[in-house]
């Protein structure tokens, strides 16, 4: 400490180690984690301590849809903080109204009513309150392949890996798991179209079955857990289905909204109304943390003469709102959901490219700007080189290793078990989307070495 009690400068190496010796490095063995030091960030781009560039390939936790520091964003920060702070959630806004007024352009037509939260993880627990408390009914149905969120009812229903540390005495009451959508690697070993999409039917006897239920949840594009896009008959015979038993549907938007898929939220693709619509992340291209419970009238009717059960301090503070709606303006201003869905075409026949020249490429995959590239042992029996398993015990994943080679070169890119999931800036060129899949393209070589 100097005198004035001000914190001299710090080394990379030495912000780097504090950081790794006084936080909890997420989802993940402690002792491999070396948090890299990161300065600035700017457009596509961010910047390390010493200086070296990289090109953000998944835009973050496929979160920072408008780039970073986006100056009309950044100031509305600054101008909401000015303006108001914070009041409690008990008082209206400028920045609540204006910002639900934003939201009615954009949402799927229908859902009119919001509950602000700070997170996707929060926002899910306020779509299952409000499931159960509507309905009168308890259990989730949720799928294998999805993650909601890390909180207990949010944990509860991701059906992946990370749900298993919490098990059992985290298991949630009600919550029940469904086969994914997943035709490259279907569970129940179906082909599509002969199937006549066997698993939404499977869902039915699902509810039958289980009885008390009160919502089913998906993303609608499966994110993390690869990049699933459903056949297009799966969503609207799940709307049919959740209409027939009188079961809420909700559509986790959290990563597949704002655009990431080239419409606004991904069950656009379907025109599929869901009840509930839960989203965060690109809702502020991630600057402040925001997420959003939107429901249909008719679900918030029965809140009328019902008590709303729920709340948080920081439900619509005033610092998430305002720049949401500078998000959304600079989002219909620099047409980015155009942008997304005709960059598509141009991304699916890089990425295809890579999976005739690469063995270990089984399947590419996505929509808009969201796309995986999965790898396989064997593209005859699509084996993956690793499973669930490997990643919780925290062995050495071939997708790691490449993204570290990757990150070597300059380019940041995620990876999940046994794929990668591209997600690029919606600002992206077509310079920077080549950079990226060439970077990829020169690092396969480790996983075709590899192949059974
Ligand atoms: C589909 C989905 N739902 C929920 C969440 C949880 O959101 P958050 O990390 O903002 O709590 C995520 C996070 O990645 C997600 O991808």
């Amino acid at each position: 400490m100097t005198e004035t009690g001000s914190t001299p400068d710090l080394t990379s190496e030495q912000i780097s180690a504090t950081t790794r010796a006084t936080n909890y490095g997420t989802w993940r063995f402690q002792k491999s984690w070396k948090p890299l030091h990161v300065v600035d960030a700017e457009g596509c781009w961010f910047t390390d301590g010493g200086g070296k560039r990289y090109l953000d390939f998944s835009s973050q936790l496929m979160c920072v849809n408008l780039g970073h520091k986006n100056p009309r964003v950044v100031e509305s920060i600054g101008e909401q903080a000015r303006e108001l702070a914070f009041m409690g959630p008990v008082y209206a806004t400028t920045a609540r109204a204006k910002l639900s007024a934003k939201l009615l352009e954009v949402l799927p037509r229908g859902l009119e009513k919001f509950f602000f939260a700070t997170s996707g993880t929060e926002a899910n627990e306020a779509a299952f309150k409000i499931a159960r408390m509507v309905t009168g009914k308890n259990k989730i149905i949720s799928r294998y392949r999805s993650y909601h969120g890390s909180t207990s009812g949010s944990i509860a229903a991701t059906g992946d890996p990370r749900r298993w540390a919490m098990e059992p005495a985290g298991k949630g009451i009600g919550f029940v798991f469904a086969p994914e959508t997943n035709c490259y690697a279907c569970p129940i070993r179906h082909t599509y179209p002969g199937c006549n999409i066997a698993c939404a039917d499977y869902l039915e006897h699902m509810i039958r079955n289980e009885s008390d239920v009160a919502a089913v949840i998906v993303e609608p594009v499966v994110g993390t857990n690869g990049v699933l896009v459903p056949p297009p008959e799966y969503l609207p015979r799940l709307r049919e289905i959740c209409d027939r038993h009188g079961v809420l549907l909700i559509a986790d938007e959290v990563m597949a909204g704002w655009g990431r898929t080239g419409r606004w939220f991904s069950v656009d693709h379907w025109d599929v109304k869901p009840d509930i619509l839960v989203t965060a992340k690109g809702i502020t291209s991630a600057y402040v943390p925001l997420g959003l419970c939107a429901t249909t009238a008719k679900l918030a009717d029965y809140f009328e003469d019902h008590y709303f059960s729920h709340g948080h301090t920081y439900e619509a503070h005033p610092i998430t709102l305002g720049p949401a709606v500078a998000t959304i303006e600079e989002m219909q201003r620099l047409k980015l959901v155009e942008r997304a869905a005709s960059l598509e075409p141009y991304v699916r026949e890089k990425l295809e490219a890579l999976r005739e020249k690469h063995p270990s490429v089984g399947d590419v995959r996505g929509l808009g700007l969201f796309f995986a590239v999965e790898l396989v042992k064997n593209r005859t029996t699509r084996e993956p080189f690793n499973t669930m398993r490997d990643k919780v015990e925290g062995k050495p994943l071939v997708v790691d290793q490449i993204a570290a080679k990757m990150m070597a070169d300059g380019v940041a890119q995620q990876a999940w078990i046994s794929h990668f999931v591209i997600a690029p800036p919606l600002i992206v060129t077509r310079e920077e989307l080549d950079l990226g899949i060439e970077t990829l393209d020169r690092h396969l070589g480790v996983a075709d070495a590899l192949i059974a």
